[in-house]
Formats: C-alpha cells, structure tokens, sequence
C-alpha cells in the first residue's frame, strides 16, 4: 500500500508526520511512502534527505490519493474531498469536540484512525502522541520562561557578587509537569512542585524537585487519574498557592483532569501578589486556562509586571523533536497495524487500542469506542478467594538489639584490658576511622557506592609499602634463596603482586565506572 505525507495546510503547524529516519522503517515494513514538496522544510528535514530514504517526492493531489494518508492536523473539506473512498486517514482529529469533521469524514467512506485517541493503557504507551507532545510542551514552557525572564535560572558568584538561582513552581506532575520540573532543574533553579494527587510526592523528588504538599486529602478517583478537587481541597490548595506566589519567580501550570474543563489554580489576586518580572506558562490556556488572566496564544503583561504565557502550540516550537516523536508514534502504529511486514494494513476492531483510535469507518462514526479500563493506579493483586488471615508482623523486639549492642561494647572493653598497650592506640584509630568512614560514605550519593569501593581498594595498595620495605630485612651475608631470606622474599614478592593487582585494577575499575557518569 502507499502512504501519503502532505504538507500541512495550517500555516502555524510547523510539524510533519514523517521523518527520513520513519520514512525507512515504514519502507522496511513493505510500503511505498510518498512527501509532499517541502513537507519537511519548517522541521529541518528537506526533501532531499526524503528521497535519500526512499521517498518520492510529489505534488499534493498524488499525496491525496494515497491509501493511507498519515498527518498532523485536521483535514479541511478539500482534503478530504481528495481522498479516495476506503483510503486511511492517521492523524489528530480532536474527536470529542468536532462531531462534524467525523459526520464529514465517515460520509466520505474515509477510515479514521485518530492519534489523540489513543487509550492510555501501557500497551499503547509506543503510540501516544499526547505523552509525546505533552512532555515537549513541559520541556519548552521553560524555555520560554527563561526566554523573558530577566536574570540567570542557576545561582552564580560571580566577581560582582552572589545571584541567587531562579524558584520555579510547578503545578500538576503529570508528563508535561514532570518534563517542565527536570527542565528547571538542569537549568540550575530551585523547583517545587504540586499535584492533586499526592501519590506523584515520590515522582517529584525523583526529579529533583521538592513536593509542596496542600493540607487536604489526596484527590485520587479510583482509576487513579485526578479528580475534581472538593471545597476543602480547593480551600487549602489556594492558601499554599497565595504562599507560592509571592516567593516564586516562574510559575507553571500543568493542571488537567480527564474530560473536565482546565482547574483554576491562580486567581488575579494571587498573580498580582508576585514580584515584578516574574513569568508564569499557563498550558492550559487553550483549555480554559489554570491562570486567571492568561489568554491562548498570548503573552499578557499584568499591571505589576508579571508575564502570564499562553502559547497553545509549545510542540510546534520544537519543530525537528516534535516530528520525531510523532513519527515514531506513527510507525510503531504500523507496526501494530502490518503483522506480516508485507505493506498490507490489517485492521483488527476487537483489538481494544485500534478500535479505540478508529473515528470513522464504512460511512459510520465510530466515536466514541467502548470504554477501555484504563488506570494510572497500580493494578492492585487480586486477593485469592477465601484467604487465610496474614499473621500480624511483630514488631522487632528492641531488647535484643539492645542486648547485642551491649555485649559487642562489654567484648571491646574486655579486649582492651588484655590487650598490650602499644595494640590500644592501633584499636583506636580502627574505632575512628569506622565513625569516620561511616558518615563520609553515608555522605556519598548511592549511585556512586561503587566507584568509591573500587578506589578505596586502590588506596589499600599502601601495602606495597610495606612489602617493598620488607625487602630491606634482606639479610646481605646471607644466600639470597636460602633460609629466613627466602621467607621474606616469597612474602614480599606475592605482597607486591597482589597489592599491584589492587591498585591498577581499583583505578582502572574506578576509571570505567566513573566514564558511565559522565555527560557525552
Ligand atoms: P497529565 O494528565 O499527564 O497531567 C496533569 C496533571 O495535573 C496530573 O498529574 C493531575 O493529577 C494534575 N492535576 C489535576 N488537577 C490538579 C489540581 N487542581 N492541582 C494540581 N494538580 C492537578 O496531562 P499532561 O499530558 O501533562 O498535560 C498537561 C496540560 O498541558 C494539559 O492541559 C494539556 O492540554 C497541556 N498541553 C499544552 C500544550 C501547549 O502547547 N500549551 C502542549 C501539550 C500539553
């Protein structure tokens, strides 16, 4: 079959569903791919590098006509007037809010197979272009933000004097809320975040942010999406927001609940509370907006000097990434959708993903499908039919450990009354440096634990010291292999090959370790 890459009509998308990189796998899948002229240009990808992966290069009409036709944006009435009937249209279709391109779309016989549909099960997680572009959109809200905000995100000394690194906030820790706070935080700013569902805390920290919890229960449905926050939630989060404000720099809010309208998370007051030159990203604000005051697409200047951003089309301005990410999406659909790798779309509706995504088919609107349990809670083990009673787990009784810490202080005390007197300063220096090795390690991040073993077991090589000086004891008038010389010598030679070994392994393991580390 042949599929069809037009160049989007919008003059604003400045994406494309294809890449060279997709346009080979979709090839090695079995089909004929066709690019529009110049589909590729605004997202760096010319079409020279189309036809260098196979592609063929042709005008809009022959896009069109392909058997499936796989894009970004809506289509308008022309284009869809210039498919043919039974083709396959891939592509955001926004579903819920266009009845009417669906009534079009099935009325021309067209199979729709809409990205934005995707159910969100982790099966279907390789295909989700709402993830993808979300987690764009986080990452280039701060970008932003750091476009118009007048000083420095990371903390500097500096000749002049201190600056202090920039505080971001960020509301709402899901896929873009997670990708705006690891933005943040490599930029070098101080970051904290919030979530209506106070599960998230973990996923935060994890980030490098700290979770500014709100003093109110978790507002968590039992498909452990968000639901909509109670008056108390809703009382208790607008104290921690008022606090926020007037300490933050950048704000940024991320804030949704599946199928409701955009929370209201800062009111005007709260916005007029915050420093002049401060920056808020509302990416909501095509939905309603979690900011009073932001305005899709604009950049509202309030009147204490507060920037309220309400780019609808953050993706967009990551053009290159952006289509990467949706075109990986796109062929990990077909993938789905060519079993036998033969360029043959085979269409499964009573595979829960496919019938999920299908809008259209046969002259019929197939929106909305059959629900799918979909859960972004753990799934919780069933428990078997008529389980025995777990045995309560006893607390660890403290006697004992008191009772072994005390005999392990009475045998140390016994040891250094019979021990000679040159032995208790040796005891000693062993006793402070476990006290000292203990918080010096316990000081030390995790991740390199073992790096830091590896080159300890280096610095154990002071063995070779030792050994080395053990050679002195040589005794010159005696043979060299005879009696207590060939003791010494046999012990000081395998000493200096086994602490070699130690030195030259540690560093070379500590070398190898630490090269994982590093950045490029
Ligand atoms: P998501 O569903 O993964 O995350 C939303 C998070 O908001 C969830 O963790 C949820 O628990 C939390 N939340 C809900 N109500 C809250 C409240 N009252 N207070 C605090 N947290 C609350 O959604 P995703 O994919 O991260 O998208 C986030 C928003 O970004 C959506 O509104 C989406 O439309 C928008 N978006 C905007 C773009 C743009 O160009 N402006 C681009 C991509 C996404």
């Amino acid at each position: 079959m042949i599929i069809g890459i037009p160049l989007e009509s919008d003059p604003r998308e400045t994406r494309v569903a294809a890449t060279p990189k997709s346009v080979d796998q979709l090839a090695k899948l079995g089909y004929e791919v066709l690019v529009e002229a110049k589909a590729g240009a605004k997202a760096a990808f010319p079409d020279a590098e189309f036809e260098q992966a196979g592609a063929r290069i042709v005008g809009s009409q022959e896009v069109w006509g392909a058997d499936i036709v796989c894009k970004i944006n809506e289509p308008l009435d022309s284009e869809i007037a210039a498919m043919k009937k039974g083709a396959y249209l891939i592509g955001l279709i926004g579903a819920p809010r266009n009845p009417e391109l669906l009534e079009k779309l099935a009325k021309a016989h067209i199979k729709v197979l809409a990205m934005d549909s995707v159910p969100r099960i982790s099966r279907a997680q390789s295909l989700d272009v709402i993830s993808s572009m979300a987690n764009i959109g986080g990452y280039r809200a701060v970008i932003e933000a750091a476009n118009i905000f007048g000083s420095f995100f990371t903390g500097q000394v500096t000749a002049a004097g201190k600056v202090p690194p920039a505080k971001v906030f960020v509301s709402g820790a899901g896929v873009a809320g997670l990708a705006a706070i690891g933005t943040a935080n490599s930029l070098g700013a101080i970051v904290r975040a919030t979530d209506i569902r106070a599960e998230v805390a973990e996923e935060v920290k994890s980030m490098g942010a700290e979770f500014v919890a709100v003093e109110a229960e978790s507002q968590t449905s039992e498909d452990g999406y968000a639901k909509e926050a109670t008056e108390d939630y809703a009382a208790a989060a607008a104290r921690m927001y008022a606090e926020q404000a007037k300490e933050m720099d950048i704000i940024i809010t991320t804030a949704l609940i599946p199928g409701r309208p955009a929370p209201r998370l800062l009111t005007a007051e709260m916005v007029a509370s915050m420093k002049p030159g401060s920056v808020i990203v509302d990416m909501a604000a095509g939905t309603g907006g979690n900011v009073e005051g932001s305005r899709p697409d604009e950049v509202v200047t309030t009147a204490n000097g507060v920037k309220i951003i309400g780019y609808t089309d953050l993706p967009c301005r990551l053009p290159t990434q952006a289509s990467q990410l949706y075109s990986q999406n796109v062929v990990n659909l077909m993938k789905l959708l060519t079993p036998e790798k033969d360029g043959a779309l085979v269409l499964d509706i009573d595979d829960p993903v496919q019938r999920g995504m299908l809008v259209a088919m046969d002259g019929e609107v197939m929106w909305p499908p059959p629900v799918v349990a979909v859960s972004a809670a753990p799934k919780q083990e069933e428990a078997p039919v008529a389980a025995q009673p777990m045995p309560e787990k006893k607390p660890r009784d403290k006697r004992i450990t008191y009772a072994v810490l005390a005999f392990c202080a009475l045998a140390f005390l016994a040891l250094f009354t019979i021990s000679p007197s040159g032995l208790i300063g040796h005891f000693m220096v062993l006793m402070l440096s476990i006290v000292i090795g203990f918080y010096v390690i316990g000081n030390v991040s995790h991740k390199l634990h073992t790096p830091l073993m590896s080159v300890t077991n280096a610095i154990s090589g002071i063995i070779l010291v030792g050994c080395l000086l053990g050679l002195v004891l040589v005794d010159q008038n005696t043979a060299l292999f005879a009696g207590t010389n060939l003791a010494i010598l046999m012990l000081s030679v395998c000493g200096i090959l086994l602490a070699s070994i130690n030195v030259f392994g540690g560093f070379t393991v500590t070398q190898r370790m630490l090269k994982m580390f590093r950045k490029g």
